[in-house]
This record gives C-alpha cells, sequence and structure tokens, in this order.
C-alpha cells in the first residue's frame, strides 16, 4: 500500500534514479577513459558508506572498492569492499594517497561534516585528473527540512531517531542549499560542477504512516519549486591533467 501511494503520488524522478544516472555517467564516461583502456573497471571510494552503499551494484565495474566513515562496519556488514578506512574525512587529508580514486561517492554525509569545505577539499584531493565526485545531500531551503535544522539539536536528535533510527549521525547542516553545494565543489577545484534536485522526503520517511504523509505533502508542496525540494545531487571533475 506504501509503495503504491509512494509510486502514485511521489515526484520522479526518485534520488534513487537520479543517482543512478549520474554514477551510470560517471561509470562510462571514466571506463571510456585511455588510461582504462585495458580493463574497463574503476577505483572508487564510498566516503562516509556508513552500513551499505549505493555503489554495490556496479561491483562487477568497480577494480578497487574503499569505503571510509567515523565508524567502522559491525562484523559481515559492508563485506563487499576491498578496503575500510577509519576516517574524520574533515581531518584525515591523508586517508587516501591524492589522486589514486576515479570516483568518489558521498551520499547523505555533506550535512554531517562539521567542516564541509575542507571534507569536499580532501575528496577532490583523492581523485585523479578527470576523476569525478559525486554528491547527495538534504536541502535546507526545503522549508521542512530547514524547520527541522533550525531545531534544538537535542529534539532534532529524537526525530531523527524516530524516522531514521539507522543513519542517526548528528545533523550539522552547514553546507546544505544547491548554491552553497555548487559554491563549495568549485571552492574544492572541481569543474564543471552540476547541481539538481529532487522530492525524497515520504520516501526517506516512509518508516511510519504520519511521516510518510507529512513527506509527501512536503514532496508535492516543494515540486514546481527546484530550489526547494528536499535533496539536492550534485557532481563534479577534477581537472584533466
Ligand atoms: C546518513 S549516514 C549515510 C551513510 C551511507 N552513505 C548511506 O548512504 O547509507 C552518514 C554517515 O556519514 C558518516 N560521517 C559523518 N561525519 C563524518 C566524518 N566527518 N567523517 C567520516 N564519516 C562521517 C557517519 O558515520 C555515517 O555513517
Amino acid at each position: 500500500m506504501k509503495a503504491r501511494l509512494l509510486e502514485l503520488a511521489g515526484p520522479r524522478p526518485t534520488l534513487g534514479e537520479a543517482r543512478s544516472a549520474l554514477l551510470d555517467e560517471a561509470f562510462e564516461d571514466l571506463a571510456a577513459a585511455p588510461e582504462h583502456a585495458e580493463e574497463h573497471r574503476l577505483d572508487v571510494l564510498d566516503a562516509g558508506c556508513g552500513r551499505r552503499s549505493p555503489l554495490l551494484r556496479y561491483r562487477d565495474r568497480i577494480r578497487r572498492f574503499a569505503g571510509a566513515d567515523l565508524h567502522p562496519p559491525a562484523p559481515g556488514e559492508l563485506d563487499y569492499l576491498d578496503s575500510f578506512v577509519r576516517a574524520d574525512l574533515c581531518r584525515d587529508a591523508d586517508a587516501f594517497p591524492p589522486g589514486s580514486m576515479d570516483l568518489v561517492l558521498s551520499n547523505f554525509t555533506l550535512e554531517h561534516f562539521a567542516d564541509p569545505a575542507a571534507a569536499l577539499a580532501n575528496m577532490a584531493r583523492w581523485l585523479r585528473p578527470g576523476g569525478r565526485l559525486v554528491v547527495t545531500t538534504v536541502n535546507r531551503r526545503h522549508p521542512f527540512v530547514g524547520a527541522y535544522l533550525s531545531l534544538p539539536a537535542r529534539l532534532r536528535g529524537w526525530l531523527q531517531r524516530l524516522v531514521r533510527p539507522a543513519d542517526a549521525h548528528p545533523l550539522v547542516g552547514a553546507c546544505n542549499d544547491p548554491q552553497a553545494v555548487a559554491v563549495a565543489l568549485r571552492g574544492a577545484g572541481l569543474e564543471a560542477v552540476r547541481v539538481e534536485t529532487v522530492g525524497h522526503l515520504a520516501r526517506a520517511w516512509a518508516r511510519r504512516w504520519p511521516t510518510l504523509l507529512l513527506g509527501l505533502l512536503g514532496d508535492l508542496a516543494a515540486g514546481p519549486f527546484p530550489g526547494r525540494r528536499s535533496t539536492i545531487l550534485a557532481t563534479g571533475s577534477a581537472p584533466a591533467r
């Protein structure tokens, strides 16, 4: 019933569809580069990988699959990674060698960073020339997201655990509107920066009926106003040599 409601009323593309489009494009472009002429497989990093990675579906197109997070995965989680590094992405610039990754994904991590500029600069530094960064994060220009981020930290934490118990890492929201994300990616030295938005509240809050219906209302209300949709997707490329 919930799935049907989301299908009927949820705006398209979904976050999953929009993110897959950016990742598909990145895999196709990067695997076609001359340095991958022999083996069309990429070195990728899920930066802030948490407990699951959207990059898993590309496993057979990945040569080296690295994950990094403040918290190590539980035994058995993220078994598909080739390596896991426990790192603070805002501080640990040496977590990976410069120029060692073809693709870095930051999936719902930017909103948690105390120093987003430093974290993005690190991710950009780890990219090879021409390598790609893909970011998803929340948009505080959506009225519900903005109101949520303005709540006292304690109340926000309680609400966060209610709707997203698995991902209850504290939110900061220091770089969380479409323009700020674009400026931050360019500030990290990335080129060809593109930013888009999708409505994702109903799906994100689908665990309970009241939050699902509230999310649906939020998605439908913001749908006609791209700058106010709940979720930001962005991409940029490291300068080619
Ligand atoms: C909302 S979860 C998203 C997890 C995963 N990317 C996903 O899509 O399911 C945010 C993740 O970012 C990690 N994180 C937050 N701040 C971080 C930092 N400064 N350095 C490394 N990881 C961080 C958290 O530990 C958490 O696993």
